[in-house]
C-alpha cells in the first residue's frame, strides 16, 4: 500500500472554497489534485496531511539547536520538548513513499514558513549523518515532486533560488528523486495562468501514471 505525505506552504486556502484562481492558493489546489487523482486509481493509499502554510512550525530556538547536538541517551526532558515538532515532522517524512510539496515561489525562493519546516527536518542523527566519509543522509528510497507556484517565469534565469535550494537540501538528506512542476506566469493574465495550470495537471498526470506503474 502506498503511503504519501502532502506538504502544503501557501498561506492561501483551496480555491473551489471561494474566490477566485487569482487570489487563492494555485499551489495547494494543484496538490489536492494529484493527491484526489492518486486516490482514484489507488483508493487504499494513505495519506498523510502537514500545513505549514496555514499552521506554521515554529523557527528552531537555541534550546533545539542544544538538543539537535545532545547525544540521545543524554538528552534531559526540556530538551526532549524542544524536539517535538521536529520528531514529528522527521516520524511522518520516514513513514511516507511519495512526497507532494506544494511550494509557492516568495522573493525568488520558498516561503519563510516552508524554510521552518526544512530547518525542523534537517537534523544530525535522524536525517543526516556525519562520518570520516562526511555527510550522508539518511532519508532514503522516496520520490518527492514539488509543484511550485510562481507569478513569472524562471526557465533557465538565474533568479530562480528556489529550485537549486530545495534539490540541494532535499538531496543533502538523502531524498535524490525529485521531480519538480513549476506552474509559471501565473500573475500574468487569466489566459497565461489557465495555460499554466492545465500544463501543471498534465504533468501532475503524467507523474502519477510514472509512479504507480
Ligand atoms: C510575498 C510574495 C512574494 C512573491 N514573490 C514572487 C517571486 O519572487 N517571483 C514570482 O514569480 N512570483 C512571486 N510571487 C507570486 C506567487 O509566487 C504566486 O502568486 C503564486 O501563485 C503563490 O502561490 P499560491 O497560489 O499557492 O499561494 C510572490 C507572491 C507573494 C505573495
Amino acid at each position: 500500500m502506498a503511503t504519501l505525505l502532502q506538504v502544503d506552504s501557501s498561506p492561501r486556502g483551496v480555491y473551489p472554497e471561494g474566490g477566485t484562481a487569482s487570489h487563492r492558493s494555485i499551489s495547494r489546489t494543484l496538490t489536492k489534485q494529484l493527491i484526489q487523482m492518486w486516490q482514484h486509481t489507488d483508493p487504499n493509499s494513505q495519506v498523510t496531511y502537514r500545513d505549514v502554510g496555514r499552521y506554521p512550525v515554529p523557527p528552531i530556538d537555541e534550546a533545539w539547536i542544544a538538543a539537535a547536538f545532545t547525544p540521545p541517551d543524554q538528552l534531559n526532558p526540556n530538551l526532549e520538548t524542544a524536539l517535538k515538532i521536529s520528531d514529528e515532522l522527521i516520524d511522518e517524512l520516514f513513514a511516507a513513499d511519495f512526497l507532494v510539496f506544494g511550494i509557492p515561489m516568495y522573493n525568488y525562493s520558498v516561503p519563510a514558513n516552508f524554510k521552518a519546516y526544512i530547518d525542523q527536518i534537517v537534523r544530525v542523527r535522524r536525517t543526516f549523518a556525519i562520518d570520516s566519509d562526511g555527510y550522508q543522509g539518511l532519508v532514503s528510497d522516496k520520490r518527492a515532486v514539488v509543484i511550485t507556484t510562481r507569478g513569472g517565469s524562471y526557465a533557465n534565469s538565474p533568479l530562480d533560488f528556489q529550485e537549486p535550494y530545495l534539490r540541494a537540501v532535499f538531496e543533502f538528506i538523502g531524498i535524490t528523486d525529485i521531480a519538480f512542476i513549476h506552474a509559471e506566469n501565473l500573475a500574468m493574465g487569466t489566459e497565461a495562468r489557465q495555460r499554466a495550470i492545465a500544463s501543471a495537471q498534465a504533468s501532475i498526470h503524467q507523474i502519477i501514471a510514472n509512479w504507480q506503474q
